[in-house]
C-alpha cells in the first residue's frame, strides 16, 4: 500500500484529481470506479477543471459506481445518481449511457444485484475510488462484511445512518438500505485509489493501514491488493 500525506483536502483532491487524469489519458477507454461523499467532491472538481483547460476527455470512458441508496430514485437531490450527475458527469463529456450505478429504486433488488454483477465482470475497473466510512467501511459494506461479497442489499448500520443523516432534512429521511459492490468486486480493480481526510477518520485510516486484516474493519483487506494508493491529509495520518 503506498500512502501518500499530504497537507490538506485540497492537496488531497489536486493529487488524487491528477493518478484519474493520467488513467485517462493513457487509456481513453478505462473504466473509472467513482465513489460518492464528500471526499471526492474536490477530486472531480480538479477533473473537471482538467477537462475545461486542457480538454482530457472522457467520450470512450466507463464509468461503475460503488452504490446506491435503497428507495431514491436518480432524481432524488439525495441519491448517488444525481451526486454523480452534480458533481462530476455534467461538467465532463462522459455520454452519461456510459455511466452506471446500481438502481435502488429496482422492483426486484436481487435482480439488480445480479445485472450490477454481470456488468462488473464486463468491466473491470482500471481504477476505483473509495472514500472511508468512519467505522471503516468501503462503499456501503460495514463491519462484518465477508471479503467473497459481490453486489448485495446492505441493512445500513446506525453509525453510517448517523455520519449521513448531515445531508438530509432530517435523520428518519436517511434511507436505511442501500445497494453496494461487494469486497470482492472492489478488490477485483487493477488499482484503488482512497481518499481521506479529517480527524474523524483517523482511527479508520490506522485500521485500513496497520491494523489486523479483518472483515470488523472492511478497508483492512485492501493490505491484500496489490495496488492500493491511500492519499489522505495530515489529520487522517495522525493515528499512523
Ligand atoms: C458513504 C459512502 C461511502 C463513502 C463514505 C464516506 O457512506 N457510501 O462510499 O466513502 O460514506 O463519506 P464521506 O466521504 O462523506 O466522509
Amino acid at each position: 500500500m503506498k500512502v501518500i500525506v499530504v497537507e490538506n483536502y485540497e492537496e488531497m483532491s489536486a493529487k488524487a484529481a491528477e493518478i484519474l487524469t493520467d488513467i485517462v489519458k493513457k487509456n481513453p477507454k478505462a473504466v473509472l470506479g467513482l465513489a460518492t461523499g464528500s471526499s471526492p467532491i474536490g477530486t472531480y472538481q480538479n477533473m473537471a477543471k482538467d477537462h475545461r483547460e486542457n480538454g482530457t476527455s472522457y467520450k470512450e470512458v466507463v464509468s461503475v459506481n460503488l452504490d446506491e441508496y435503497v428507495g431514491l430514485t436518480a432524481d432524488h437531490d439525495q441519491s448517488y445518481a444525481y451526486f454523480m450527475y452534480e458533481n462530476l458527469f455534467k461538467n465532463i463529456d462522459i455520454p452519461l449511457a456510459n455511466t452506471n450505478l446500481p438502481s435502488g429504486s429496482a422492483k426486484d433488488l436481487q435482480a439488480e444485484c445480479d445485472r450490477y454483477n454481470a456488468l462488473l465482470d464486463e468491466y473491470q475497473q482500471d481504477v476505483q475510488v473509495l472514500g472511508l466510512g468512519s467505522n471503516g467501511h468501503i462503499g456501503f459494506n460495514e463491519p462484518g462484511t465477508p471479503f467473497g461479497s459481490t453486489t448485495h442489499l446492505v441493512d445500513l448500520t446506525e453509525s453510517t445512518i448517523k455520519d449521513n443523516s448531515r445531508l438530509f432534512a432530517s435523520i428518519d429521511e436517511v434511507p436505511r438500505q442501500a445497494l453496494s459492490m461487494g469486497i470482492k468486486n472492489i478488490m477485483n480493480a487493477k488499482s484503488i485509489l482512497v481518499v481521506v481526510s479529517g480527524k474523524n477518520k483517523a482511527a479508520a485510516v490506522y485500521g485500513m493501514v496497520k491494523g489486523e486484516i479483518t472483515p470488523n474493519l472492511p478497508a483492512s483487506v485492501l493490505q491484500l491488493h496489490p495496488a492500493v494508493t491511500v492519499i489522505c491529509d495530515k489529520d487522517a495520518a495522525s493515528l499512523l
